[in-house]
């Protein structure tokens, strides 16, 4: 580390992205990751005193409430930590000429068109979470900052609770699963999430200006296509598992309060013309997880 290296602060880094942030950048990086506060209490004049302290060269938020069902109905809370924080936080960095790195959701759109979502496709959410992650990309885009926002799909990980997580237990619990066929997207580990924020915080031409870029690796499926492909690879590397039949299902004989949007997959060109490569797919992914079980 040199005294030219940027100064990170986390927010979040308990969560998916934010502790497989902790570990890709750790090794480099003198990081910042502050014990939990509840930030929907918190103002901007804390905010700003606890910043100005840190004085941070860098921000990544990975902070939000992610529940997406249980958002519907703690509305006040859901709009301050997704909103209002990074509005936040935008405004500071503005003034203090840091990069904000914050992650946004394929939640954002109504998931009507057949194609992929590119970063300039009209945005128009169907949830309430949706809603405010797009309200928090709104304010960060129009403020000042120097940022860079990642619009991510499906995140998983082993470590945290997580779709995959779910199946992992229940396909050593229960003989028949009955999964969603009708929503697409594309599975994406939190730590492939991780290394791309590191490739992104350290290209200059991203230092300077305002940019979203969606962040998924190549291929999408179904939730449905999802369960089998996690299904199929314990199998292959020899876990022992109960369930004998996966059943495909429409979104409607899933009761969930929230509505999802039936395609959520995100077209991924910018990232790959960015990061000057191709990206790995979907499924290859998964299998790199897989060695962490
Ligand atoms: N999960 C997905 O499938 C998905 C998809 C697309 C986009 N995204 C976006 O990607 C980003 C990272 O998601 P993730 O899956 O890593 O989220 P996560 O695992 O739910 O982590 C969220 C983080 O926010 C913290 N947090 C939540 N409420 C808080 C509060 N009131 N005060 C302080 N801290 C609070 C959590 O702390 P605790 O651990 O202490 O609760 C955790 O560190 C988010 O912006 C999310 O909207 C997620």
């Amino acid at each position: 580390m040199t005294n030219s290296s940027p100064k990170i602060l986390i927010i979040g880094s308990t969560g998916q992205v934010g502790s497989a942030l902790v570990k890709v950048l750790s090794d480099k990086y003198s990081l910042i990751t502050p014990p939990k506060l509840f930030f929907e209490h918190i103002s901007y004049t804390v905010l700003n005193e606890k910043l100005q302290i840190l004085k941070p060269t860098i921000i990544i938020n990975t902070l939000a409430y992610t529940n997406v069902d249980k958002a519907e109905n703690a509305r006040e809370k859901v709009l301050k930590l997704n909103t209002i924080f990074p509005k936040m936080l935008a405004n500071w960095c503005s003034q203090n000429k840091s990069l904000l790195v914050h992650y946004s959701s394929d939640y954002v759109y109504s998931g009507e068109i057949i194609d992929t979502y590119s970063e300039t496709d009209k945005c128009h959410p169907i949830n309430f979470y949706g809603l405010t992650k797009l309200q928090g990309d709104s304010f960060i885009l129009n403020s000042s900052a120097d940022s860079i926002i990642l619009r991510c799909g499906w995140i998983y990980s082993c470590s945290h609770h997580s779709f995959f997580k779910t199946m992992l237990q229940k396909m050593q619990n229960d003989t028949t699963l009955k999964i969603v066929k009708d929503q697409f997207g594309t599975p994406t580990p939190a730590r492939w999430i991780a290394q791309i924020t590191k490739r992104l915080i350290e290209d200059d031409k991203l230092k300077k200006g305002a940019q979203i870029i969606n962040c998924v690796p190549n291929g999408y499926t179904t939730w449905y296509g999802f369960s089998v492909e996690i299904f199929e690879q314990l199998k292959k590397i020899g876990f022992s598992l109960k369930t004998k039949n996966i059943l495909p299902i429409y979104s409607d004989e899933f009761k969930q309060k929230a509505k999802r949007p039936k395609n959520s997959r995100l077209n991924n060109a910018k990232l790959k013309s960015i990061i000057n490569n191709d990206l790995i797919d979907w499924k290859s992914l998964l299998s790199e997880e897989m060695i962490d079980i």
